[in-house]
């Protein structure tokens, strides 16, 4: 096959041998055009092969933008930054959900539609009480934000706007109320119910942190934080749980089963994983002294360790959230007085030699968001284990966000992909007595 080749600014040309076929070619708003290759099939008899879909679009979205060369991320148009600087997380969730910054009285009403589902329902602790004290938080996640459609069948109907609006804000009103008994139960402490008279953040941290014999307040920078941490997650385009939900939502599976099948995903040390994978690395690591060994490993084509924090899929600059990130960072050791902090010193050292370094140089691997928050979140209290578990809670309002999206658009169909089969061809059944 020849190569596409673009001939006109509507069109490109795929030239197989003496056939050609003209392809429109599609415009966005900002970013790369895309070939339409949506009759290709038709009109060809081939796919195209895109594993990892590096050049694949899989859809048209108005939500979250990224320049991957440039370091942008824009949610709804707005920079990451304007948005994290000045506002809270429940005013991103208007603006990816909706397509606009609310107005005061749009922000109260919104605010207190979420304050008012807060709580689960209270057969949900028995549920929780069926796993082992010693389960990992998300496997607890997954499961329970997959039960949510067992107990709020009265939002499942994917046909009607108003049950899809309430499944809305179930999720993102009851995703901290869930995280946070995920975390209670690993611990053997007993839940707490949501304060509404709370903003979302500090909610959250008191529903982690309070028990009944100690009453806890809140500090407003570390709520502060943990909300710019979840402004930070809350959407970042067609990534691989982002897919995933939009993937599951094409059947028109319920969205609580959709948004469960992002947790999974959101799971693995490749995606949400990383900040716990980072922040077990720094400790490896250990000292100082010792990054040069493990900068070394990290080179290596022989030796499977890689930088975790380091490298992103689309960002081949500084991840526009890791600077902001690095800054909550400083601010929340800076108020929880911790002055050194060793992993700090050898997450500052190892950005400082990799930057530097020909091999992250060349292949444009920078610290992505990943690389700070876990010292943010473990500074913060959070055991490791419930990183991706705050990950999952602030990106459910993109997954949704993204999934309503895709409901509501009139030509959408069921996600099936092709494929390039290498396997055996036909050949006939032999008996197990014949076999060799
Ligand atoms: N350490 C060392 N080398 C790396 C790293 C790393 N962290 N990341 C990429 N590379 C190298 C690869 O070995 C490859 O080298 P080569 O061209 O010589 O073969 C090259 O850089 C390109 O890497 P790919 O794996 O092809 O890049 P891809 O886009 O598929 O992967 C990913 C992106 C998965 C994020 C990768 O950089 C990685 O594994 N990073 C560590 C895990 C991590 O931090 N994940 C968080 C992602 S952000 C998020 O989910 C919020």
């Amino acid at each position: 096959m020849d190569a596409v080749s673009k001939t006109s600014p509507t069109t490109a040309t795929l030239k197989v041998g003496d056939d050609s076929w003209e392809l429109p070619i599609l415009s966005g708003t900002i970013g790369p055009d895309v070939v339409d290759i949506g009759k290709l099939y038709g009109q060809t008899g081939m796919f195209t092969y895109d594993p990892g879909f590096t050049s694949t679009a899989s859809c048209e979205s108005q939500i979250t933008y990224i320049d991957g060369d440039a370091g942008v991320l824009l949610y709804r148009g707005y920079p990451i930054e304007q948005l994290a600087e000045n506002g809270d997380f429940l005013e991103t969730c208007y603006l990816l959900l909706y397509g606009e910054l609310p107005t005061a009285a749009q922000k109260a009403d919104f605010d207190y539609r979420v304050t008012r589902h807060t709580m689960v329902h209270e057969q949900m602790s028995r549920f929780f009480h069926g796993f082992r004290r010693d389960a990992h938080p998300m496997a607890v996640l997954v499961a329970s934000v997959g039960a949510m459609s067992a107990f709020y069948h009265d939002s499942t109907d994917i046909s009607d706007p108003q049950q899809r609006m309430i499944a809305s804000i179930r999720m993102i009103a009851k995703m901290p109320t869930l995280a946070a008994m995920a975390y209670k139960y690993s611990i053997g402490q007993p839940f707490v119910y949501p304060k509404n008279d709370l903003d979302y953040a500090s909610n959250f941290l008191r529903m982690c942190f309070s028990v009944p014999c100690e009453e806890y307040k809140a500090n407003p920078v570390l709520s502060r934080a943990i909300d710019r941490i979840f402004i930070l997650h809350a959407d970042h385009e067609q990534n691989a749980s982002t897919s995933t939900v939009r993937l599951a939502g094409s059947s028109g599976a319920n969205p609580f089963a959709c948004i469960a099948a992002g947790i999974a995903c959101l799971w693995g040390p490749a995606h949400g994983g990383a900040n716990e994978a980072a922040l077990k690395m720094l400790g490896e690591i250990g000292s100082v002294d010792r990054i040069p060994e493990y900068i070394k490993r990290a080179k290596d084509k022989n030796d499977p360790f890689r930088l975790m924090g380091f490298g992103h899929r689309v960002y081949k600059n500084y991840d526009p959230r890791a600077k902001i990130m690095q800054k909550t960072c400083h601010e929340v050791l800076g108020e929880l007085g911790i002055k050194d902090d060793p992993l700090l010193d050898i997450a500052v050292e190892l950005e400082r030699i990799a930057l530097q370094d020909e091999y992250f140089v060349e292949r444009k691997l920078y610290p992505n968001i990943d690389f700070y928050s876990g010292i943010t979140l473990r500074a913060l209290g959070f055991p490791t284990a419930m990183f991706t578990v705050l990950f999952a809670l602030a990106r459910t309002v993109g997954w949704i966000g993204q999934w309503k999206e895709m409901i509501e658009d009139p030509g959408q169909r069921i996600g099936r992909p092709r494929q390039l089969y290498t396997g055996a061809v036909q050949r006939d059944y032999t008996s197990i007595a014949r076999r060799k």
